[in-house]
């Protein structure tokens, strides 16, 4: 199978050829239509990929190898609940989460968006009641501060969501993420906080992550000092699905809210992960941020291959990748309020995609998931796109802009989208010798000055990029941009013949730290396995005070 998938993905190296003898500015001067060409959209999302070393024969060959790998059968797979994340034996049905159509999903002959709903409704009636005052605290005080306690799938979502919908949450609410097992990241959170007004949210889908639970009884701890034991049941909520160990650490059922083994965590914030959104965004907002996944996921669906966002996207990633060798992808918002969306893909795309076997578990023999880093623009140019312009390799990026901003300052607008689009244009035709030389030139510099300076200021171009360009940033179209991307990993997954659902990738570090506690804890303990590791606990003892 390892080996078919290989000769399949080899099937782009004579265009790869080809591509490699032009340019992309060549390719523009020579086709007018080449936007036309190579944009499309769906759900208010328009699709640039024309500044990519792509070209028609290029973009047949990857839809052929698509339809090679049957990416249609297995979404349909997915759809139909089979349990394609086949090393946990587990459907993957996320789509599920945010469905609102009339057809009888299962999972294992069980139906399961009666379940879904139930969950729903009750996240629409917690959410207006601590918005609204309805529930308060022991103090009868309305909440007014809001810690979800988390990690990766069961933080970075709610806390990118919430980042990207601001301009929806009212002022009186303030929302907090706490993740790290570091004992800053809550004390930091904690000392600006009332205990009497706080509302804790545990959100875990197995509810024995080290981090969480740590962080967890930290906070528990910290609300007893203050109010008692008996503040507890007012002051913590949970999300997971391991309900009974909710209900050990003391959380009362009305304020657990389950999901299910079916979720993958960086798949989970269309579930009851999003209870903190919906607490801050408003329960028809949270509708609206369902609807626009929905949308996409019809989308993704029912379009053919070649109208296809998803599908493009993935394809896109899987030339810039396995064909023509590019091992990064920046993903660079020119929009401030996705400032954590870079992090979110991070983990949806590497945790799902970063794997070296197949399927079967052969060592796969080609590359698989890129590198997924990124920050806002224009912060970024600032930083590190020196190297995107003019260092040793080429990184693809995904520029993300909105037309309009929620905020009435058109010449700041104006200027991010005149940054996003100049940025894709500088990567894509870059500067030459003979222009370089041409400015300096006019610029009135000798040509002793010429000659020194001109390698420096020559940008090699042909660097390539997307542009993702919608209306605005609001909830329903965030929803369609993270399904996109979701499915985009999907795509890539299938043609990886890779499980995109597992993370066992994760779990060496884990059992690891396991071990090494003891040996952090008392100095007697201290005996490794390796003289790094013996060294930097001999060292760390001389250290501590
Ligand atoms: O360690 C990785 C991971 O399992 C992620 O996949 C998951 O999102 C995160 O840990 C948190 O897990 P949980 O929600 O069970 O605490």
């Amino acid at each position: 199978m390892a080996f078919e998938r290989k000769t399949i993905l080899e099937s782009l190296h004579p265009h790869v050829k080809r591509i490699r003898a032009t340019s992309m500015r060549k390719m523009f001067e020579e086709n007018p239509a080449r936007f036309a060409d190579f944009s499309t959209s769906a759900c208010g999302i328009l699709l640039d990929y024309s500044k990519n070393q792509i070209d028609k024969k290029a973009m047949d060959a990857l839809f052929d190898i698509a339809r090679a790998c049957e990416v249609e059968k297995n979404r349909n797979k997915m759809w139909a609940g089979e349990a394609i994340n086949i090393t946990e034996n587990r459907a993957v049905m996320h789509m599920a989460l945010r469905y609102d159509g009339d057809e009888n999903l299962q999972v294992n002959g069980e139906e399961i968006m009666p379940k879904i709903r139930h969950e729903l409704n009750r996240i629409e009636q917690y959410s207006n009641q601590i918005r609204t005052g309805e529930i308060v605290s022991s103090s009868g005080e309305k909440f007014t501060d809001i810690v979800n306690i988390g990690i990766g799938g069961s933080d970075l979502g709610p806390l990118m969501v919430t980042k990207a919908l601001e301009p929806y949450i009212s002022p009186d609410l303030q929302l907090h993420y706490v993740s790290n097992v570091d004992g800053a990241h809550i004390h930091d959170c904690l000392k600006r906080l009332n205990p009497k007004t706080t509302l804790f949210i545990i959100a875990s889908k197995t509810f024995v992550t080290d981090e969480t639970m740590t962080n967890a009884k930290t906070a528990k701890n910290w609300l007893i000092t203050a109010l008692g034991k008996d503040a507890v049941s007012k002051h913590f909520a949970a999300i997971s699905t391991n309900i009974e160990a909710c209900n050990e650490f003391g959380i009362t059922k009305s304020k657990i809210f389950g999901f299910w083994d079916w979720v993958g965590g960086r798949y989970s914030i269309w579930s009851t992960i999003g209870l903190p959104v919906a607490i801050a965004i408003g329960f028809n907002n949270f509708k609206a941020f369902l609807s626009g996944a929905a949308q996409m996921d019809e989308h993704f669906r029912t379009a053919p291959p070649e109208k296809n966002l998803p599908v493009i996207l993935a394809l896109i990633a899987i030339w810039n990748r396995n064909g023509l060798n590019f091992s990064t992808n920046a993903i660079l918002p020119y929009d401030q309020h996705l400032s954590r969306f870079p992090a979110y893909l991070q983990q949806l795309d590497m945790e799902s995609n970063g794997k070296s076997v197949d399927i079967s578990g052969y060592r796969v023999g080609y590359d698989t998931g890129a590198v997924i880093f990124g920050e806002a623009g224009t912060n970024g140019q600032h930083a590190f796109y020196q190297l995107l312009h003019q260092g040793t390799d080429i990184i693809p990026v995904d520029f993300l802009v909105a037309a309009n901003s929620h905020e009435n300052l058109p010449q700041h607008h104006e200027k991010l989208l005149a940054n996003c689009f100049a940025q894709s244009e500088a990567l894509m035709s870059g500067k030459n010798l003979s222009e370089v030389i041409e400015e300096l030139a006019l610029s009135g510099m000798s040509n002793e000055e010429i000659k020194t300076l001109a390698p420096h200021k020559v940008f090699e171009g042909n660097r390539v990029s997307n542009t993702l360009l919608y209306k605005k940033l609001d909830p329903k179209t965030l929803g369609s941009l993270i399904a996109l991307y979701e499915h985009r990993v999907f795509v890539a997954g299938i043609i990886y013949n890779i499980n995109s659902f597992d993370q066992w990738g994760v779990e060496l570090g884990k059992q690891l730290a396991k071990k090494i506690l003891p040996m952090v804890k008392e100095e007697k303990h201290k005996k490794g396995k390796n003289s790094s590791t013996n060294g930097l606990l001999e060292y760390f003892f001389r250290l501590k005070s």
